[in-house]
């Protein structure tokens, strides 16, 4: 699939090309502010609109200069697969402030690769099968606490759910440890504008004073914590602070508290909301389709174990339907930062920023048949591939949670669905409206419990 050779080319934006041959690539000519503003708010219209128009690639404009949008998997396996020196941060900047200056969501080339290499063995294999029993405890927490005839919001449980699930076995704590209060009133405080724009955060903007003091609040607590576990030193421990207290750099050298302060808040601020909003959307989709319903709480009762829960297919399929249909995040963006072929003979020059439209590829009718239409069997019957399917991002940056989130949500849903019967309040679906960086449901997805099984 190649860059659109229809609709109006455009001058400006395409002189940002390099040593481009005869194709050219167009985009909306309305102003960037407007574009920034629907593409953060309405974007599945925008992206649907863009790409009939100016076909799979084209150009936005964005604040600071254009933007190359992409919905090729061609054009993904191609940011995937380059080099990781090829692209540096997205918003790098406002990231640092937020996240500090070593979080692994911030770095870029060779330190990023090194920081991959600790923080990705705690979160997968056997350590993650390990934390399953763990999650299922928390899962059963939360469900049992529902009576029959309540009413809730979708969203709040898994909230309170992947929130615990991070203390126990992220922070290696109970629900009950003062972390839980610091780091809710932390979430609370955070305002996402300050993740799109460096320029507000600044002391005199009170949200991002009130940020700023529950962060050092955090990281107090995560002091005491540690000199504790240094005090205890228990080996048996398997929560992710510990193992990367016991970790070594190939130096030889240890992760510093100041760096694990940093990549401690990276997993929870983009570990906890993310998987939330899933699940609430898993809810929303299924409990209005009866045959999906019935054939997940069939699963779900099948499955004893939390091993047996975090296997079951057709659980996962609803997942990952849910995540095509309403990904969480819209885009993988990059940032080049040398000249780089993005198809053959095409290339951009340094300093292009390109964004991965997730949301183009995820309504892609070539790829996914009558895609508009919630069906989870398509994801039993076909493996789609990683430039197919990519709500995690992708290549050398993809989401080192992906299979945590996954195992997190069929245990949750196994453990809720085995134990409750549930029903929709609201007589439509939720809407997809911008939460943060995140794309969630307006309304929280309504919920009440027709009855309690266990
Ligand atoms: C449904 C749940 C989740 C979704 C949809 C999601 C999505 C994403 C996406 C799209 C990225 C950017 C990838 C890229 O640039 O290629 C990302 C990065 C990341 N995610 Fe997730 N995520 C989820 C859950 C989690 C969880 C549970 C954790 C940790 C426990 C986590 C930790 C991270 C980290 C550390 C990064 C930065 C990786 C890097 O820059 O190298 N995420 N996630």
């Amino acid at each position: 699939m190649l860059a659109s050779r229809s609709g109006r080319a455009r001058r400006d934006l395409v002189g940002t090309l390099v040593g481009m041959p005869s194709l050219t690539l167009s985009g909306p000519r309305r102003p960037a502010l407007a574009q920034m503003l629907e593409y953060a708010f309405r974007p599945e219209t925008q992206v649907q609109r863009n790409i009939v128009r100016y076909g799979h690639a084209h150009w936005m404009k964005g604040l600071l200069g254009p933007i190359l949008a992409t919905a090729s998997p061609e054009h993904a396996k191609r940011v995937f697969a380059a080099d990781p020196d090829t692209f540096e941060t997205f918003a790098a900047v406002s990231l640092k402030g937020v996240f500090g200056p070593r979080a692994v969501i911030v770095t870029h080339g060779p330190e990023h690769k090194r920081q991959r290499k600790l923080l990705t063995p705690p979160l997968h294999g056997p350590r993650l099968r390990a934390f399953g029993e763990q999650m299922r405890e928390v899962a059963v927490e939360h469900v049992s606490r529902l009576r029959t005839g309540q009413r809730f919001l979708a969203h709040e449980l898994t909230t309170e759910f992947t929130l615990d699930v991070i203390l126990r076995t992220v922070f290696g704590v109970s629900a009950s440890s003062e972390l839980r209060a610091i780091l809710l009133g932390m979430l609370e405080g955070f305002s996402p504008l300050a993740v799109f724009m460096p320029q507000i955060q600044r002391p005199w903007f009170p949200p991002w004073r009130r940020f700023l003091a529950a962060r050092a609040a955090f990281e107090a607590a995560l002091d005491r914590l540690i000199a504790e576990r240094r005090r205890t030193k228990d080996d048996a421990r398997s929560d992710v602070l510990s193992l990367l207290l016991a970790v070594r750099y190939d130096d030889g050298s240890a992760m510093d508290d100041d760096e694990i302060h940093q990549q401690l808040l990276t997993m929870l601020i983009a570990g906890h909301e993310t998987t939330a909003i899933t699940l609430a959307w898993v809810l929303d989709y299924a409990l209005r389709r009866p045959a999906v319903l019935a054939r997940l709480e069939g699963e779900a009762r099948s499955a004893s174990d939390a091993e047996a829960m975090a296997k079951l297919p057709f659980t996962g399929a609803v997942i990952d339907e849910t995540m095509r249909i309403a990904p969480i995040v819209t885009d993988v963006p990059r940032v080049t930062r040398m000249p780089f072929e993005i198809e053959p003979g095409f290339v951009l020059e340094k300093g292009t920023p390109i964004i991965v439209l997730i949301e183009g590829i995820h309504r892609d009718p070539t790829i996914y048949p009558d895609p508009s239409t919630f069906r989870p069997e398509r994801f039993l019957e076909k493996k789609f591939s990683p430039t197919e399917f990519l709500p995690f991002g992708g290549g050398h940056r993809r989401c080192l949670g992906a299979a945590f989130s996954e195992h997190e949500g069929r245990i949750f849903l196994a453990t809720l669905l085995s134990r409750v019967e549930l029903e929709t309040v609201s007589p439509t679906p939720s809407k997809r409206v911008r939460r943060n960086v995140t794309m969630g449901p307006d309304d929280g997805v309504p919920l009440r419990v027709k009855r309690v099984l266990v």
